[in-house]
């Protein structure tokens, strides 16, 4: 009996195509990868990676991300964060609900204030993926988003994401997207959520002692009170607020000034922005560097985005629980201010931009595929 599921289970992976059997999870609903020094578990829900386990500096392994112990708890869960899925068919906010091509104006949904964000209420990461590919160090999502499905979006997307590791306990991210008929805004990031101490450092749960490194992201987007951008790209003179690129540094280190609270929209302390990477940043480089002294745990990002969004999690507000691989015997919530997302991607809201010079980028029209990669390496500090 064993055996055989054994067997079933290895030809369905192995061929991996629709028809031939859907490839199943394990007992506890996950899809699981590994390479030397790096285990990931995902579920189809949201293609969603909801355990990553890396090795600390004693040797030792650690769940560094966010998310829930049930696998089935996540689609019940409609008000929790974009817990490390995949935003779509275009991340972060579209000003005004908005956005025109060639002449013609559509109008999406305003679900964040006047604004849209994700996409709106039937954004990728709140729908089921197909699995169409397992193996033991590499699994795929596909998506056919159709016509209709997002509000004001126009014409059918497929898309896919490839999660794969490898040695050095390194995790890619590879995602393709194809829009069969019409030019339609496309734009995707990988939204995880990360707390290098898998909220075990006993002084503190929150994120700041977290060291970051943007050695090539000097310059910003100016945000509103509702984090839209103004449109103004702002440089960070070395030593303020949202300076990470003159020297790596704790993400609180601006935490005593008056400029902290309010500097992600009105009553949002920390971060959450877009960073533009600079035009001459060499191909391949680590543009990201994300440490905890706590765990010794570092985590390089490579991509071929052109910035990244930073949140440090204002709005989580201690409802949401821990999984059983994080936290300590007395703290077992996701408090404010305890974790950072990270989301390689184009400038936000860059459809209705012009002077940037990114509306060709965000728009993806018949025959042309858009294509998103970025990869995290875990080592030791
Ligand atoms: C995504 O869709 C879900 C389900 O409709 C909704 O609860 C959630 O608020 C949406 N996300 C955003 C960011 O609006
Ligand atoms: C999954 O595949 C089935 C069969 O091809 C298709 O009907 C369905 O729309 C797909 N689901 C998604 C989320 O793309
Ligand atoms: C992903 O989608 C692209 C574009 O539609 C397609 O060419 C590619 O074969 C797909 N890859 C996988 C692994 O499904
Ligand atoms: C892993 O890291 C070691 C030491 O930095 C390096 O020598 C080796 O080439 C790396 N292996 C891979 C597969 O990247």
């Amino acid at each position: 009996m064993h055996g055989l599921n054994i067997i079933t289970a290895s030809i369905g992976m192995a061929w991996g195509v629709a028809g031939q059997g859907v490839p199943k999870p394990g007992a506890d609903g996950r899809y699981t990868i590994s390479a030397p020094g790096i285990r990931a578990q995902f579920i189809a829900y949201g293609a969603t990676l909801t355990n990553l386990f890396v090795n600390n500096k004693n040797g030792k392994e650690v769940d560094v991300v966010l998310g829930y112990d049930d696998a089935a708890y996540y689609p019940k869960d409609t008000s929790h964060p974009t817990y490390n899925s995949i935003p779509g068919r275009y991340a972060n906010r579209i000003g005004k609900a908005q956005f025109t091509i060639d002449g013609k104006t559509y109008r999406t949904q305003k679900n964040d204030g006047q604004n849209t964000l994700h996409s709106g209420t039937n954004n990728w990461s709140y729908r089921f993926w197909n699995v169409t590919d397992v193996s033991t160090d590499s699994i795929t999502f596909s998506i056919v988003d159709k016509e209709g499905e997002s509000t004001g979006m126009t014409g059918t997307v497929l898309g896919n994401v490839t999660y794969s590791v490898a040695a050095n306990a390194t995790w890619n991210i590879k995602m393709m997207a194809t829009s069969a008929d019409v030019k339609t805004p496309l734009m995707l990031t990988q939204h995880t959520y990360f707390n290098l101490d898998a909220y075990k450092n006993p002084s503190t749960s929150q994120i700041w002692d977290h060291t970051l490194s943007m050695p090539y992201s000097r310059r910003y987007l100016a945000i509103d009170s509702g984090a839209l951008p103004t449109g103004q790209i702002l440089t960070a003179s070395a030593g303020s607020i949202n300076d990470f690129a003159s020297a790596p540094k704790p993400l609180g280190h601006a935490r005593s000034t008056s400029a902290f609270r309010g500097n992600c929209g009105s009553g949002c302390e920390g971060y959450n922005g877009f960073w533009v990477f600079d035009d001459n940043t060499p191909k391949d480089a680590v543009i990201l560097t994300l440490a905890s002294p706590w765990s010794g745990i570092k985590a390089d990002l490579r991509t071929n985005q052109v910035g990244v969004v930073l949140y440090t999690c204002a709005w989580s507000d201690g409802s949401a629980n821990l999984k059983k691989t994080q936290g300590t015997g007395s703290r077992k919530k996701v408090e404010k201010s305890s974790c950072i997302a990270i989301e390689a991607q184009d400038y936000i809201d860059g459809i209705n931009r012009p002077a940037w010079g990114r509306v060709d980028a965000q728009i993806t029209g018949p025959g042309e595929v858009y294509l998103w990669s970025s990869s995290w390496t875990f080592s030791q500090l």
